[in-house]
């Protein structure tokens, strides 16, 4: 059974990203400092998954940690998952955001380099595109100066596996650009565990539905859109775990020193009070909401072209939007 290392693998995409490489016959093994996500999480994804899933506290920044579980795992591949990412805070504290996000991704590569371990899936992100030219945007739009250092620490990561792999590491990597994650496990005993007052649309829908938050406030709706507010792409977070496990399946028939990377979305946009009229109907409840002032810094729209993972990765969405709003429900009414 191959055993990949799911770096930041309590967090929201990577747990539900260790169900389904469970559910494809890989081993994954876990590695989370707990900075933004609850060691209960592991119980969680041993009651789905059926077995116990190697788990070590650490930081990735930490070069000893990663030798202590290559030394206790043949490790075939890694998909790194941790990474602050909180675009509002990275504002106001840069330093962090570069030191973790950049400085644990060198570590990493150090690592594998050391230990010989081929195979990298890297989380990237839409915010890649910034405010895009072009829609539906492709791989090849080019990428926008970074709107925060968050966004930038996505850029250079990207930047630095392209001049790794170059440099003949004998690698396979692949980065993944995701658009809007949403949803959780259908069993709604893992999901996206904000903490604190939630910056995401979804997560906030969510807690005013549940009456943590009193009212939903909708950032604009005088945008250039069929209804005024923003349009995202908004991907099953499932589906999105799939993804990376279709991309591990793909390395490993690829030559060395592979280096590409991949939009993740549904290929469609959703507007915002779309978003917010799906959750209502699906779940039969009524959402408080107010239309308010446009967030600064929005993009206005964004959704990707998911041809090139359709036709290189075999990859297509399963989960609809209503699924989403719908499992993102079941997950917050049984925290
Ligand atoms: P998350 O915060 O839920 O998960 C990240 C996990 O990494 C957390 O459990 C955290 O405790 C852990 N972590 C952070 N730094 C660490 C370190 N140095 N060592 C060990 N563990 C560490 O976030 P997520 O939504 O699951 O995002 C996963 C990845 O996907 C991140 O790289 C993020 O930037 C990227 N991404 C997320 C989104 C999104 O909207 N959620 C969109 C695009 C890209
Ligand atoms: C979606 C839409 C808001 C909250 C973030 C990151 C980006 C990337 C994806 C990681 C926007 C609107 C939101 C609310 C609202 N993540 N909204 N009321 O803007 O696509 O970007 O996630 O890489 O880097 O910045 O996602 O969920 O914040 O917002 O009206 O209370 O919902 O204005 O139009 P976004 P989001």
């Amino acid at each position: 059974m191959k055993k990949i290392l799911i770096t930041g693998g309590a967090g929201y995409i990577g747990s539900h990203t260790a169900v389904e490489l469970v559910n494809a016959g890989f081993e994954p093994i876990v590695l989370d400092d707990l900075s933004n996500s609850e060691a209960k999480v592991l119980d969680r994804l041993e009651e789905i998954v059926g077995k116990k899933i190697p788990f070590y506290q650490g930081d990735c920044n930490d070069a000893t940690v990663l030798d202590r579980i290559g030394n206790d795992h043949q490790l075939s591949g890694v998909i790194h998952f941790a990474a602050f990412k909180a675009v509002g805070e990275s504002t106001q504290l840069p330093l962090k955001y570069y030191r973790n996000n950049i400085g644990s991704l060198l570590v990493l590569l150090e690592f594998m380099q050391r230990k010989e371990i081929k195979d990298l899936v890297f989380s990237s992100s839409c915010t890649v595109y910034g405010q895009p030219d072009e829609l539906p945007v492709t791989e090849s739009t080019p990428r926008k100066e970074a709107e925060s250092p968050y966004g930038n620490t996505k850029k250079v990561c990207e930047d630095i596996l392209v001049d790794f792999v170059k440099s003949k590491p004998n690698m396979r990597v692949i980065s993944l650009r995701y658009f809007n994650p949403v949803g959780a496990h259908p069993s709604g005993k893992i999901g996206e565990l904000p903490i604190g007052t939630p910056n995401n649309l979804v997560p906030f829908v969510t807690q005013t539905a549940a009456g943590i938050r009193e009212k939903l406030t909708v950032f604009g709706d005088d945008y250039d859109t069929a209804d005024g507010s923003c349009v995202r792409d908004f991907i099953h977070v499932m589906d999105l775990a799939d993804a990376h496990v279709k991309a591990l399946s793909f390395l490993e028939n690829q030559e060395t020193n592979y280096y590409d990377v991949f939009n993740v979305g549904t290929g469609n946009g959703n507007t915002v009070l779309e978003i917010i009229e799906t959750f209502q109907k699906v779940n039969h409840v009524s959402l408080n909401y107010q239309i308010g002032p446009r967030r600064p810094g929005d993009v206005v729209k964004i959704w990707a072209d998911t041809k090139k993972i359709n036709q290189v990765l075999g990859w297509f969405p399963k989960y609809t939007l209503e699924d989403s709003m719908r499992d993102s429900w079941n997950w917050q009414k049984n925290l």
